[in-house]
Protein backbone atom coordinates (compact mmCIF):
# COMPACT_ATOMS: atom_id res chain seq x y z
CA UNK A 1 0.00 0.00 0.00
CA UNK A 2 1.27 3.16 -1.24
CA UNK A 3 1.56 6.51 0.99
CA UNK A 4 -1.47 8.53 1.41
CA UNK A 5 -1.92 12.62 1.07
CA UNK A 6 -5.37 14.53 1.14
CA UNK A 7 -5.99 18.06 -0.43
CA UNK A 8 -9.15 19.04 0.60
CA UNK A 9 -10.27 22.66 -1.49
CA UNK A 10 -11.78 25.06 0.52
CA UNK A 11 -11.22 28.73 -0.56
CA UNK A 12 -14.24 29.34 -2.24
CA UNK A 13 -16.65 31.59 0.04
CA UNK A 14 -19.82 29.47 -1.38
CA UNK A 15 -21.90 32.64 -2.72
CA UNK A 16 -24.74 30.88 -2.56
CA UNK A 17 -25.12 30.18 1.44
CA UNK A 18 -25.63 34.08 1.75
CA UNK A 19 -23.57 34.23 4.84
CA UNK A 20 -20.97 35.89 6.52
CA UNK A 21 -19.39 33.07 7.29
CA UNK A 22 -17.82 30.90 4.75
CA UNK A 23 -19.58 28.07 3.93
CA UNK A 24 -17.63 25.03 4.99
CA UNK A 25 -17.37 26.05 8.31
CA UNK A 26 -21.32 26.26 8.39
CA UNK A 27 -21.86 22.74 10.99
CA UNK A 28 -23.24 19.60 10.47
CA UNK A 29 -24.38 17.55 13.79
CA UNK A 30 -22.22 19.75 15.53
CA UNK A 31 -19.11 20.45 13.07
CA UNK A 32 -18.16 22.30 10.87
CA UNK A 33 -17.84 20.85 7.21
CA UNK A 34 -14.62 20.73 7.22
CA UNK A 35 -14.02 18.99 10.56
CA UNK A 36 -15.69 16.01 9.11
CA UNK A 37 -13.52 16.03 6.23
CA UNK A 38 -10.18 16.13 8.11
CA UNK A 39 -11.50 13.40 10.28
CA UNK A 40 -12.69 11.02 7.61
CA UNK A 41 -8.53 11.89 6.37
CA UNK A 42 -7.06 10.70 9.35
CA UNK A 43 -9.55 7.55 9.85
CA UNK A 44 -7.63 6.78 6.18
CA UNK A 45 -4.11 7.10 7.63
CA UNK A 46 -3.88 10.27 5.47
CA UNK A 47 0.16 11.33 6.60
CA UNK A 48 -0.18 14.36 4.79
CA UNK A 49 -3.43 16.43 4.96
CA UNK A 50 -3.48 19.97 2.94
CA UNK A 51 -6.12 22.08 3.00
CA UNK A 52 -6.54 24.90 0.00
CA UNK A 53 -7.70 28.29 1.98
CA UNK A 54 -8.04 31.63 0.69
CA UNK A 55 -11.90 33.47 2.00
CA UNK A 56 -11.86 33.85 5.91
CA UNK A 57 -8.39 31.57 5.88
CA UNK A 58 -7.81 32.32 9.38
CA UNK A 59 -10.79 31.84 11.02
CA UNK A 60 -10.71 28.17 9.09
CA UNK A 61 -7.38 27.56 10.49
CA UNK A 62 -8.19 28.77 13.89
CA UNK A 63 -11.59 26.59 14.11
CA UNK A 64 -10.07 23.18 12.42
CA UNK A 65 -7.79 20.88 14.25
CA UNK A 66 -6.61 17.84 13.15
CA UNK A 67 -3.45 15.67 12.66
CA UNK A 68 -0.84 15.98 9.87
CA UNK A 69 -2.70 19.17 8.74
CA UNK A 70 -0.79 21.50 6.57
CA UNK A 71 -2.41 24.96 4.89
CA UNK A 72 -1.65 26.05 1.62
CA UNK A 73 -3.15 29.83 0.40
CA UNK A 74 -4.91 30.54 -2.98
CA UNK A 75 -5.14 33.84 -3.49
CA UNK A 76 -7.22 34.49 -5.56
CA UNK A 77 -9.85 31.43 -6.56
CA UNK A 78 -8.98 30.48 -10.47
CA UNK A 79 -10.69 27.44 -10.42
CA UNK A 80 -10.19 23.81 -8.68
CA UNK A 81 -6.99 23.20 -11.07
CA UNK A 82 -5.55 26.31 -9.37
CA UNK A 83 -6.60 25.38 -6.32
CA UNK A 84 -4.81 21.97 -6.18
CA UNK A 85 -1.97 23.55 -7.52
CA UNK A 86 -1.26 25.69 -4.76
CA UNK A 87 -0.43 22.10 -2.46
CA UNK A 88 2.61 21.40 -4.96
CA UNK A 89 5.17 23.49 -2.75
CA UNK A 90 4.08 20.52 0.29
CA UNK A 91 3.67 17.70 -1.83
CA UNK A 92 6.67 18.44 -4.25
CA UNK A 93 8.42 15.10 -3.23
CA UNK A 94 5.91 12.86 -2.42
CA UNK A 95 5.69 9.79 -3.54
CA UNK A 96 2.32 8.36 -2.77
CA UNK A 97 -1.01 8.72 -3.90
CA UNK A 98 -3.22 12.23 -3.47
CA UNK A 99 -6.83 11.87 -2.52
CA UNK A 100 -8.75 14.99 -3.61
CA UNK A 101 -11.81 16.11 -1.47
CA UNK A 102 -13.93 19.02 -1.93
CA UNK A 103 -15.00 21.29 1.24
CA UNK A 104 -18.49 21.23 0.83
CA UNK A 105 -19.35 17.36 0.42
CA UNK A 106 -18.87 15.99 3.83
CA UNK A 107 -20.85 13.19 3.88
CA UNK A 108 -18.54 10.57 2.07
CA UNK A 109 -17.76 8.00 4.62
CA UNK A 110 -14.76 6.35 5.30
CA UNK A 111 -16.05 2.89 3.30
CA UNK A 112 -16.34 4.48 0.12
CA UNK A 113 -13.30 6.78 -0.10
CA UNK A 114 -11.41 3.49 1.19
CA UNK A 115 -13.24 1.83 -1.54
CA UNK A 116 -12.03 4.30 -4.04
CA UNK A 117 -8.12 3.60 -2.79
CA UNK A 118 -8.72 0.17 -2.92
CA UNK A 119 -9.36 -0.18 -6.83
CA UNK A 120 -6.90 2.69 -7.52
CA UNK A 121 -4.41 0.70 -5.95
CA UNK A 122 -5.44 -2.55 -6.65
CA UNK A 123 -5.77 -1.62 -10.40
CA UNK A 124 -2.44 0.43 -10.27
CA UNK A 125 -4.56 3.53 -11.38
CA UNK A 126 -2.89 6.68 -12.34
CA UNK A 127 -6.27 8.44 -11.24
CA UNK A 128 -9.39 7.09 -10.30
CA UNK A 129 -12.18 9.45 -10.17
CA UNK A 130 -15.38 8.79 -7.73
CA UNK A 131 -18.50 8.85 -10.11
CA UNK A 132 -22.53 8.63 -9.25
CA UNK A 133 -25.82 8.60 -11.42
CA UNK A 134 -28.16 11.23 -10.86
CA UNK A 135 -31.75 11.68 -11.78
CA UNK A 136 -31.00 15.71 -11.75
CA UNK A 137 -27.50 15.79 -13.05
CA UNK A 138 -27.80 19.49 -13.88
CA UNK A 139 -24.76 21.36 -12.77
CA UNK A 140 -22.23 18.56 -12.17
CA UNK A 141 -19.40 17.51 -14.59
CA UNK A 142 -20.60 14.73 -17.06
CA UNK A 143 -18.58 11.81 -17.47
CA UNK A 144 -17.92 11.32 -21.23
CA UNK A 145 -17.57 7.21 -21.90
CA UNK A 146 -16.80 5.93 -25.99
CA UNK A 147 -19.05 3.50 -27.41
CA UNK A 148 -17.24 0.78 -25.30
CA UNK A 149 -17.49 2.48 -22.37
CA UNK A 150 -14.31 3.39 -21.94
CA UNK A 151 -13.38 6.64 -19.74
CA UNK A 152 -12.79 10.20 -22.24
CA UNK A 153 -13.21 13.34 -20.44
CA UNK A 154 -14.75 15.59 -17.89
CA UNK A 155 -17.21 18.10 -19.87
CA UNK A 156 -18.14 20.93 -16.91
CA UNK A 157 -21.92 21.75 -17.43
CA UNK A 158 -21.38 25.22 -19.23
CA UNK A 159 -19.17 23.49 -21.46
CA UNK A 160 -21.88 20.42 -22.89
CA UNK A 161 -22.93 19.99 -26.20
CA UNK A 162 -25.28 18.44 -27.78
CA UNK A 163 -26.26 14.87 -26.59
CA UNK A 164 -23.68 15.71 -23.66
CA UNK A 165 -26.57 17.13 -22.12
CA UNK A 166 -28.34 13.99 -21.75
CA UNK A 167 -25.85 12.15 -19.54
CA UNK A 168 -26.23 11.29 -16.05
CA UNK A 169 -23.01 9.96 -14.99
CA UNK A 170 -21.74 12.57 -12.79
CA UNK A 171 -17.97 13.68 -11.21
CA UNK A 172 -18.59 13.41 -7.67
CA UNK A 173 -15.61 15.68 -7.61
CA UNK A 174 -12.92 13.11 -5.33
CA UNK A 175 -10.30 11.87 -7.22
CA UNK A 176 -7.11 9.89 -5.98
CA UNK A 177 -4.18 10.55 -8.11
CA UNK A 178 -0.65 9.19 -8.53
CA UNK A 179 0.80 12.18 -7.13
CA UNK A 180 3.84 13.07 -9.41
CA UNK A 181 1.33 12.32 -12.59
CA UNK A 182 -1.33 15.31 -11.11
CA UNK A 183 1.45 17.84 -10.65
CA UNK A 184 2.70 17.10 -13.92
CA UNK A 185 -0.44 17.14 -15.91
CA UNK A 186 -1.73 20.24 -13.48
CA UNK A 187 1.29 22.51 -15.23
CA UNK A 188 -0.37 22.06 -18.37
CA UNK A 189 -4.10 22.77 -18.28
CA UNK A 190 -4.94 26.31 -19.43
CA UNK A 191 -8.25 28.49 -18.54
CA UNK A 192 -9.57 27.97 -21.95
CA UNK A 193 -13.32 27.33 -21.46
CA UNK A 194 -16.91 29.24 -20.57
CA UNK A 195 -15.69 29.99 -17.01
CA UNK A 196 -11.93 30.68 -17.55
CA UNK A 197 -11.03 28.97 -14.93
CA UNK A 198 -8.47 26.65 -14.25
CA UNK A 199 -10.29 23.36 -14.03
CA UNK A 200 -8.93 20.25 -12.29
CA UNK A 201 -10.87 17.96 -14.53
CA UNK A 202 -9.03 18.83 -17.48
CA UNK A 203 -5.95 16.73 -15.83
CA UNK A 204 -7.60 13.68 -16.87
CA UNK A 205 -7.79 13.95 -20.68
CA UNK A 206 -4.18 15.47 -20.49
CA UNK A 207 -2.97 11.79 -18.33
CA UNK A 208 -5.14 9.95 -20.98
CA UNK A 209 -2.94 11.66 -23.64
CA UNK A 210 0.34 10.79 -22.02
CA UNK A 211 -0.51 7.27 -21.54
CA UNK A 212 -1.83 7.02 -17.98
CA UNK A 213 -4.38 4.76 -16.58
CA UNK A 214 -7.87 6.60 -15.45
CA UNK A 215 -10.30 3.90 -13.50
CA UNK A 216 -13.92 5.14 -12.43
CA UNK A 217 -15.30 4.07 -9.48
CA UNK A 218 -19.38 4.38 -9.03
CA UNK A 219 -20.76 4.90 -5.89
CA UNK A 220 -24.50 3.61 -5.46
CA UNK A 221 -25.45 5.55 -2.49
CA UNK A 222 -25.57 9.40 -4.49
CA UNK A 223 -26.69 10.99 -1.17
CA UNK A 224 -22.77 10.73 -0.05
CA UNK A 225 -21.54 12.85 -2.64
CA UNK A 226 -24.18 15.76 -2.22
CA UNK A 227 -22.40 19.11 -2.88
CA UNK A 228 -23.77 21.52 -0.07
CA UNK A 229 -24.18 24.72 -1.83
CA UNK A 230 -27.15 26.11 0.12
CA UNK A 231 -28.87 25.94 3.32
CA UNK A 232 -31.69 23.79 1.80
CA UNK A 233 -28.86 20.94 1.09
CA UNK A 234 -27.31 21.64 4.08
CA UNK A 235 -30.38 20.45 5.80
CA UNK A 236 -30.87 17.75 3.73
CA UNK A 237 -27.16 16.77 4.80
CA UNK A 238 -28.11 17.09 8.37
CA UNK A 239 -30.99 15.18 8.51
CA UNK A 240 -28.98 11.97 6.60
CA UNK A 241 -25.80 12.35 9.08
CA UNK A 242 -28.30 12.51 12.02
CA UNK A 243 -30.28 9.11 10.76
CA UNK A 244 -26.68 7.44 10.72
CA UNK A 245 -25.94 8.16 14.32
CA UNK A 246 -29.42 7.28 15.40
CA UNK A 247 -29.23 4.14 13.87
CA UNK A 248 -25.66 3.35 15.02
CA UNK A 249 -27.17 4.10 18.15
CA UNK A 250 -29.82 2.07 17.96
CA UNK A 251 -28.26 -1.04 16.82
CA UNK A 252 -25.74 -0.53 19.78
CA UNK A 253 -28.59 -0.79 22.00
CA UNK A 254 -30.14 2.78 23.17
CA UNK A 255 -33.88 2.71 21.99
CA UNK A 256 -34.78 6.03 20.33
CA UNK A 257 -38.40 6.31 20.26
CA UNK A 258 -38.80 8.50 17.35
CA UNK A 259 -35.40 9.13 15.55
CA UNK A 260 -36.62 11.55 13.03
CA UNK A 261 -37.31 14.34 15.57
CA UNK A 262 -34.04 13.36 17.90
CA UNK A 263 -30.91 15.31 17.48
CA UNK A 264 -27.89 13.42 18.85
CA UNK A 265 -24.26 15.18 17.59
CA UNK A 266 -21.65 13.43 16.48
CA UNK A 267 -19.33 12.00 19.09
CA UNK A 268 -22.03 11.63 21.90
CA UNK A 269 -21.85 7.91 23.80
CA UNK A 270 -25.02 6.75 25.36
CA UNK A 271 -24.86 3.22 27.15
CA UNK A 272 -27.21 -0.03 26.74
CA UNK A 273 -30.94 0.24 27.38
CA UNK A 274 -31.40 3.76 27.65
CA UNK A 275 -34.46 5.36 26.17
CA UNK A 276 -34.56 8.26 24.63
CA UNK A 277 -37.77 10.16 23.84
CA UNK A 278 -38.81 12.62 21.00
CA UNK A 279 -37.98 16.71 20.84
CA UNK A 280 -34.39 15.73 22.39
CA UNK A 281 -30.74 17.04 21.19
CA UNK A 282 -27.92 16.44 22.75
CA UNK A 283 -24.64 17.98 21.78
CA UNK A 284 -20.93 18.17 22.10
CA UNK A 285 -19.22 15.92 24.20
CA UNK A 286 -21.41 14.23 26.02
CA UNK A 287 -21.61 10.72 27.47
CA UNK A 288 -25.00 9.15 29.25
CA UNK A 289 -24.35 5.91 30.86
CA UNK A 290 -26.49 2.41 30.65
CA UNK A 291 -30.60 2.63 31.51
CA UNK A 292 -30.89 6.24 31.51
CA UNK A 293 -34.49 8.29 30.32
CA UNK A 294 -33.99 11.22 28.85
CA UNK A 295 -36.45 13.64 27.52
CA UNK A 296 -39.01 14.44 26.01
CA UNK A 297 -37.78 18.17 25.06
CA UNK A 298 -34.76 17.85 26.46
CA UNK A 299 -31.43 19.94 25.40
CA UNK A 300 -28.29 18.26 27.22
CA UNK A 301 -24.80 19.47 25.89
CA UNK A 302 -21.05 18.48 27.28
CA UNK A 303 -22.38 16.49 30.30
CA UNK A 304 -20.87 13.42 31.40
CA UNK A 305 -24.35 11.79 32.63
CA UNK A 306 -23.67 7.67 34.90
CA UNK A 307 -26.50 5.01 34.98
CA UNK A 308 -30.23 4.97 35.49
CA UNK A 309 -30.44 8.33 35.57
CA UNK A 310 -33.54 10.49 34.96
CA UNK A 311 -34.01 13.41 32.82
CA UNK A 312 -37.19 14.93 31.77
CA UNK A 313 -37.94 17.87 29.43
CA UNK A 314 -34.53 19.92 30.82
CA UNK A 315 -31.36 21.71 29.89
CA UNK A 316 -28.83 20.27 31.37
CA UNK A 317 -25.18 22.06 30.32
CA UNK A 318 -21.59 21.30 31.14
CA UNK A 319 -22.28 19.40 34.18
CA UNK A 320 -21.45 16.01 35.83
CA UNK A 321 -24.37 13.76 36.76
CA UNK A 322 -24.16 10.41 38.48
CA UNK A 323 -25.89 7.60 39.01
CA UNK A 324 -29.39 7.05 39.81
CA UNK A 325 -30.24 11.25 39.56
CA UNK A 326 -33.72 12.67 38.97
CA UNK A 327 -33.66 15.53 37.24
CA UNK A 328 -36.70 17.76 35.75
CA UNK A 329 -39.30 18.65 34.27
CA UNK A 330 -38.03 22.04 33.73
CA UNK A 331 -34.86 22.53 35.07
CA UNK A 332 -32.35 24.42 33.86
CA UNK A 333 -29.13 23.23 34.57
CA UNK A 334 -26.20 25.68 34.03
CA UNK A 335 -22.35 24.89 33.21
CA UNK A 336 -20.34 23.67 36.46
CA UNK A 337 -22.57 21.29 38.17
CA UNK A 338 -22.28 18.26 40.10
CA UNK A 339 -25.06 16.38 40.98
CA UNK A 340 -24.24 13.34 42.77
CA UNK A 341 -25.47 9.58 43.64
CA UNK A 342 -29.61 9.71 44.05
CA UNK A 343 -30.01 13.19 44.48
CA UNK A 344 -32.63 14.92 43.07
CA UNK A 345 -33.44 18.65 40.86
CA UNK A 346 -36.96 19.25 39.90
CA UNK A 347 -39.17 21.13 38.52
CA UNK A 348 -38.39 24.85 38.21
CA UNK A 349 -35.18 24.82 39.81
CA UNK A 350 -31.97 26.56 37.86
CA UNK A 351 -28.66 25.33 39.48
CA UNK A 352 -25.16 27.17 38.34
CA UNK A 353 -21.85 25.97 39.75
CA UNK A 354 -22.81 24.09 42.53
CA UNK A 355 -22.12 20.91 44.14
CA UNK A 356 -25.44 18.54 45.23
CA UNK A 357 -24.68 16.00 47.70
CA UNK A 358 -25.69 12.07 47.66
CA UNK A 359 -29.30 11.86 48.34
CA UNK A 360 -29.94 15.70 48.57
CA UNK A 361 -32.89 17.43 47.30
CA UNK A 362 -33.63 20.75 45.65
CA UNK A 363 -37.33 19.79 44.44
CA UNK A 364 -39.28 22.95 43.51
CA UNK A 365 -38.70 26.54 42.15
CA UNK A 366 -35.33 27.12 43.49
CA UNK A 367 -32.08 29.06 42.43
CA UNK A 368 -28.56 27.57 43.53
CA UNK A 369 -25.44 29.06 42.42
CA UNK A 370 -22.26 28.87 43.64
CA UNK A 371 -22.93 26.29 46.40
CA UNK A 372 -21.96 22.95 47.94
CA UNK A 373 -24.70 21.22 49.29
CA UNK A 374 -23.68 18.12 51.48
CA UNK A 375 -25.26 14.99 51.54
CA UNK A 376 -29.16 14.44 52.69
CA UNK A 377 -29.98 18.20 52.43
CA UNK A 378 -33.58 19.16 51.52
CA UNK A 379 -34.00 22.64 50.03
CA UNK A 380 -37.62 23.81 50.47
CA UNK A 381 -39.70 25.62 47.29
CA UNK A 382 -38.64 28.91 46.61
CA UNK A 383 -35.12 28.96 48.40
CA UNK A 384 -32.79 31.27 46.69
CA UNK A 385 -29.07 31.46 47.24
CA UNK A 386 -28.24 35.54 46.85
CA UNK A 387 -25.12 34.63 45.85
CA UNK A 388 -24.21 38.43 43.58
CA UNK A 389 -24.17 41.58 44.88
CA UNK A 390 -23.76 43.68 41.56
CA UNK A 391 -19.56 43.21 41.76
CA UNK A 392 -18.97 39.71 43.31
CA UNK A 393 -19.99 36.34 43.17
CA UNK A 394 -19.71 34.56 46.66
CA UNK A 395 -20.35 31.22 47.79
CA UNK A 396 -23.01 29.08 49.76
CA UNK A 397 -22.01 26.16 51.95
CA UNK A 398 -24.19 24.00 53.73
CA UNK A 399 -23.40 20.46 55.27
CA UNK A 400 -25.14 17.21 55.75
CA UNK A 401 -28.66 16.91 56.47
CA UNK A 402 -29.69 20.78 56.32
CA UNK A 403 -32.87 21.13 56.18
CA UNK A 404 -34.03 24.96 54.69
CA UNK A 405 -37.20 25.46 54.61
CA UNK A 406 -39.61 27.26 51.78
CA UNK A 407 -39.01 30.44 50.19
CA UNK A 408 -35.66 31.25 52.42
CA UNK A 409 -32.81 33.20 51.04
CA UNK A 410 -29.52 32.79 51.48
CA UNK A 411 -27.30 35.82 51.57
CA UNK A 412 -23.87 34.78 50.58
CA UNK A 413 -20.89 34.13 51.73
CA UNK A 414 -22.91 32.12 54.04
CA UNK A 415 -22.41 28.36 55.66
CA UNK A 416 -24.83 26.38 57.13
CA UNK A 417 -23.08 23.59 59.19
CA UNK A 418 -24.57 19.94 59.70
CA UNK A 419 -27.88 19.28 60.73
CA UNK A 420 -28.77 23.34 60.62
CA UNK A 421 -32.34 23.97 59.54
CA UNK A 422 -34.01 27.38 58.39
CA UNK A 423 -37.54 28.15 59.18
CA UNK A 424 -40.24 28.87 56.37
CA UNK A 425 -39.55 32.79 54.63
CA UNK A 426 -35.92 33.58 56.88
CA UNK A 427 -33.46 35.31 55.27
CA UNK A 428 -30.00 34.03 56.36
CA UNK A 429 -27.05 36.17 56.66
CA UNK A 430 -25.38 35.15 59.34
CA UNK A 431 -23.49 31.47 59.28
CA UNK A 432 -25.33 29.20 61.18
CA UNK A 433 -24.03 26.56 63.34
CA UNK A 434 -24.49 22.55 63.57
CA UNK A 435 -28.15 21.23 64.40
CA UNK A 436 -29.16 24.94 65.23
CA UNK A 437 -32.70 26.64 63.70
CA UNK A 438 -32.77 30.04 62.32
CA UNK A 439 -35.89 32.09 61.57
CA UNK A 440 -37.37 35.41 60.69
CA UNK A 441 -36.14 38.27 58.35
CA UNK A 442 -33.09 38.51 59.06
CA UNK A 443 -32.87 35.07 60.73
CA UNK A 444 -31.65 34.56 63.88
CA UNK A 445 -31.33 31.64 66.72
CA UNK A 446 -34.61 29.86 66.91
CA UNK A 447 -35.67 29.37 70.69
CA UNK A 448 -37.99 26.57 71.30
CA UNK A 449 -40.77 27.42 74.31
CA UNK A 450 -40.82 25.72 77.34
CA UNK A 451 -43.96 23.65 78.15
CA UNK A 452 -44.77 24.14 82.00
C1 LIG B 1 -16.76 20.64 -9.37
C2 LIG B 1 -16.29 19.85 -10.60
C3 LIG B 1 -17.47 19.14 -11.23
C4 LIG B 1 -18.13 18.23 -10.20
C5 LIG B 1 -18.52 19.03 -8.96
C6 LIG B 1 -18.97 18.09 -7.86
C7 LIG B 1 -14.45 21.17 -11.51
C8 LIG B 1 -14.02 22.09 -12.58
N1 LIG B 1 -15.72 20.77 -11.55
O1 LIG B 1 -17.65 21.64 -9.83
O2 LIG B 1 -17.02 18.36 -12.31
O3 LIG B 1 -19.26 17.64 -10.77
O4 LIG B 1 -17.38 19.76 -8.44
O5 LIG B 1 -19.46 18.80 -6.76
O6 LIG B 1 -13.65 20.85 -10.66
N2 LIG B 1 -12.48 25.79 -4.82
C9 LIG B 1 -11.32 26.38 -4.39
N3 LIG B 1 -10.71 27.28 -5.22
C10 LIG B 1 -11.23 27.59 -6.43
C11 LIG B 1 -12.40 26.99 -6.85
C12 LIG B 1 -13.03 26.08 -6.03
O7 LIG B 1 -10.82 26.10 -3.31
O8 LIG B 1 -10.59 28.41 -7.12
C13 LIG B 1 -13.14 24.84 -3.92
C14 LIG B 1 -14.50 25.32 -3.47
O9 LIG B 1 -14.40 26.05 -2.26
C15 LIG B 1 -15.26 24.02 -3.30
C16 LIG B 1 -14.59 23.07 -4.28
O10 LIG B 1 -13.36 23.64 -4.62
O11 LIG B 1 -15.12 23.50 -1.99
C17 LIG B 1 -15.43 22.82 -5.54
O12 LIG B 1 -15.63 24.01 -6.22
P1 LIG B 1 -17.00 24.36 -6.89
O13 LIG B 1 -16.90 25.75 -7.42
O14 LIG B 1 -18.12 24.04 -5.98
O15 LIG B 1 -16.98 23.35 -8.14
P2 LIG B 1 -18.26 22.86 -8.92
O16 LIG B 1 -18.69 23.91 -9.87
O17 LIG B 1 -19.26 22.32 -7.96
MG1 LIG C 1 -19.76 22.61 -5.76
Amino acid sequence: MSELATVILAAGKGTRMKSQMIKVLHKLVGKPMLQHLVNTAVKLNSTKTIMVVGYQSELVQKTIQGENLAYADQIEQNGTGHAVLQAKDLLRDFQGDTLVLVGDAPLLTEETLQNLINVHQQYRADATILTTHLENPYGYGRIIRDEDGTFLKIVEQFDLTGEEVEIDEINTGIYIFNNQKLFRALEQITPDNNKGEYYLTDVFAILLRDGAKVELVETLDADETIGINDRVRLARAEKILRQRINERLMREGVTIIDPTVTYIDEGVDIGQDTIIYPFTFIEGKTSIGKNVVIGSHCRIKDCKIGDDVDITSSVVLESEIKDRVKIGPYAHIRPGNLICEDAKVGDFVELKKTTVGVGSKVPHLSYVGDATLGEGCNIGAGTITANYDGENKYPTILGNGVFIGSNSTLVAPVKLEDGARSGAGSVVTKDVDKGETVVGVPARKFEKKKKN
